[in-house]
């Protein structure tokens, strides 16, 4: 009984100290934020992008994943975006607007912010693999005044003068032709965003121009 007063003051009584409400009112504050602007939303789009995700879905393949990994290393995200904005010019370009759903397997994501070439995340298909084969070797040997480097480690030159891609060379022929793959598969239904009324939805999966024919002096492919 030496300390009634403390007793009956109750356990809390620290708590009412200046420092300890600062100090609580503090991490109090940032655990809020931590959970309404960073756990809630990143639960919600997990939740978004698995209701979403057509059943069609594939994900990448081991050699894709390795083409991926050569794509970040190279740094061509420095001058390709990998993301098609929800704009009636970007889609009329490239096709239809990224969705969440679409870099579910993709980390660190190379959207990219700058647009040195065009965007490459519809990629699949528009070339032959030996077309990009050429054309990483050269650029210029398929796109005369193109100012893409050339990314000549990626192949091996024999003796005689044949060029072979490299696996990292392959690789990357291999994810560059994934990209935009599951987007093809699934069809237009899952581009029916509110954003995308149904004129506009029509006007770029029918008479769409091929994002080629608006490269000028492109050579074919
Ligand atoms: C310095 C900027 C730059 C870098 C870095 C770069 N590119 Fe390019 N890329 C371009 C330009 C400009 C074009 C358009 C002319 C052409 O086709 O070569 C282009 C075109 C392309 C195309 C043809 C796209 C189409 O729709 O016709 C592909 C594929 C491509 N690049 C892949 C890559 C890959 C893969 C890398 C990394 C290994 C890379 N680029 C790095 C500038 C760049």
């Amino acid at each position: 009984m030496a300390d009634r007063s403390r007793d009956h003051k109750g356990w809390y009584s620290h708590l009412e100290r200046l420092e300890s409400v600062l100090l609580l009112g503090g991490v109090g504050s940032l655990l809020v934020s931590f959970i309404a602007l960073g756990l809630l939303p990143a639960l919600e789009l997990g939740e978004e992008v698995e209701e979403a995700t057509p059943a069609s879905y594939q994900s990448m393949t081991a050699e894709e994943e390795h083409g991926f990994a050569v794509y970040q290393r190279e740094g061509c995200a420095y001058c390709h975006s990998s993301f098609v904005r929800s704009t009636d010019a970007d889609r009329q370009r490239f096709g239809p607007a990224a969705e969440a759903w679409e870099y579910q397997d993709q980390y660190p994501q190379q959207w990219g912010t700058r647009r040195i070439g065009p965007d490459l995340s519809r990629l699949a298909g528009v070339q032959s693999d030996d077309w990009h084969y050429a054309h990483l070797y050269d650029p210029r040997s398929t796109v005369p005044e193109s100012i893409m480097p050339s990314y000549p480690w990626l192949f091996t030159e024999a003796e005689d003068g044949s060029v072979t891609p490299t696996r990292e060379g392959t690789a990357l022929v291999a994810y560059l032709q994934s990209l935009g793959r599951n987007m093809e598969e699934a069809g237009p239904q899952t581009d029916g965003h509110e954003d995308h009324g149904e004129a506009e939805a029509t006007e770029s999966e029918n008479g769409q121009p091929n994002r080629l024919d608006q490269l000028d002096g492109r050579e074919g492919h």
